[in-house]
């Protein structure tokens, strides 16, 4: 697995000799471009036989796209059967590759010049001759590299994306294509959110898709309010290890409400002013800082997608007392983020803080045997926990 990160000033053959400090500032969420041979020689580590495979698969998410005749159908998976190949017009569209195949997990790595907070996941479709998904646009930022035979990519940057109603997929009622090529194995075009496109395959196709992920503004301030709530509740039920993470230090909460000297009321069922004014009172002593931020974005974050599964050791190894020669590598699914003084994992609140050795552990996904023998012994012993789940591998 590749583990290399993108040195951000050196121009890379990945984005067309662009720096990735260049691409990031001209064309991230700007316009879309086009890069050929971005992986030269490239020969996809699965093959179309592997993304049927997978297809069959109950925990993996897959659709089948097809039209012809009576139009679109797209039916979601598992599927045991598939069309065969000399059938034209169809595809098969994989979710999350990257959590099952260590190859594409690497591949997708190459693009950490851009935060793990955007990075999704990685999609691979297989089509027969003609097999695409239509003309529509996509929300989210995507890279899309061509893996085997051919595909026709034509793109436009139109403001109309009205869709065809009822369909079962999207598909734009008025495509106006701008730009139109024919992509090659190693060939690679990234397209900003919104940017129209339909990609045809050239006979037998196989396309990986690098895609992000966009939050909402509303899921933002949804999980901040949540995650205020959670320090709240933690004093309420005076459990400091809410829910077995640690709890931030909340607001003082302590105290009733008092009402001493509240007057006689001709109507008791109408909601006292002073207990909605001491409401609105408490809730200025609710901290919404870096701390509770960080908190809600480093948990949902590093959730994991149900299909992410771990193959705990039989014997692991423990770093606790003595750390052999080796490397502690992280497992391809494993998410790991630091910010806002917080270590998270896998949807968890890590027992340790944020240091420099588990910073470059979560940044490059591995950590030489010196650097993990400096880290304090109970900081091994978190790892030795990780290495026992399967969240980490230690490779000698
Ligand atoms: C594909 O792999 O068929 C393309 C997916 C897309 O256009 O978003
Ligand atoms: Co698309």
């Amino acid at each position: 697995m590749s583990t290399d990160i993108l040195d951000i000033d050196q121009p890379a053959a990945l984005l067309g000799g662009l720096t990735p400090q260049a691409f990031m500032r001209d064309y991230w969420q700007r316009k879309p471009l086009l890069i050929r041979q971005a992986i030269p020689d490239f020969a996809p580590p699965l093959t179309m036989a592997d993304i049927k495979t997978l297809a069959r698969r109950e925990e993996v998410e897959s659709r089948l796209v097809s039209h012809g005749a009576r139009g679109w159908a797209m039916k979601r998976g598992p599927f045991t059967r598939l069309p065969p190949a000399t059938r034209p017009n169809w595809t098969l569209l994989v979710q999350g590759v990257d959590l099952h195949d260590d190859a594409i997990a690497g591949l997708m790595r190459r693009f950490r010049f851009i935060s793990d907070a955007r990075l999704d996941d990685t999609m691979i479709s297989i089509a027969s001759d003609d097999g695409g998904v239509g003309p529509h646009y996509d929300s989210y930022d995507v890279f899309l590299l061509q893996a085997h035979g051919r595909r026709r990519w034509r793109i436009s940057q139109q403001a109309d994306r009205a869709l065809v109603p009822g369909l079962p997929l999207k598909i734009l009622q008025d495509f106006r294509p701008e730009q139109d090529f024919v992509l090659e194995p190693g060939d690679m075009l990234y397209l900003p959110p919104h940017a129209s496109h339909d990609g045809i395959a050239i006979g037998d196709c196989m396309t990986i898709s690098i895609g992000f992920r966009v939050p909402s503004r509303a899921a933002l301030a949804r999980g901040l309010l949540e995650a205020a709530a959670d320090q709240v509740s933690a004093q309420f039920l005076e459990d400091p290890g809410l829910y077995g993470q640690p709890a931030l230090p909340g607001p003082d909460l302590s105290g009733l409400y008092e009402d001493a000297g509240a007057p006689a009321t001709r109507h008791p069922a109408a909601l006292p002013e002073a207990l909605i004014a001491a409401t609105l009172d408490t809730l200025e002593r609710i901290r919404l800082d870096q701390a509770v931020a960080a908190r809600f974005l480093g948990q949902w974050l590093t959730t994991l997608p149900d299909s992410a599964l771990f193959d705990p050791p039989d014997e692991p190894i423990s770093l606790a007392d003595a750390v052999p020669e080796g490397r502690l590598v992280l497992d391809r699914c494993t998410r790991l983020m630091y910010g806002g003084g917080q270590l998270f994992i896998n949807g968890e609140v890590a027992p340790a803080a944020p240091q420099p050795g588990l910073e470059a552990l979560a940044d490059r996904r591995w950590l030489a045997a010196e650097a993990v023998r400096a880290l304090p012994a109970g900081v091994r012993s978190m790892l030795d926990e990780w290495l026992e789940e399967g969240w980490a591998h230690w490779r000698a």
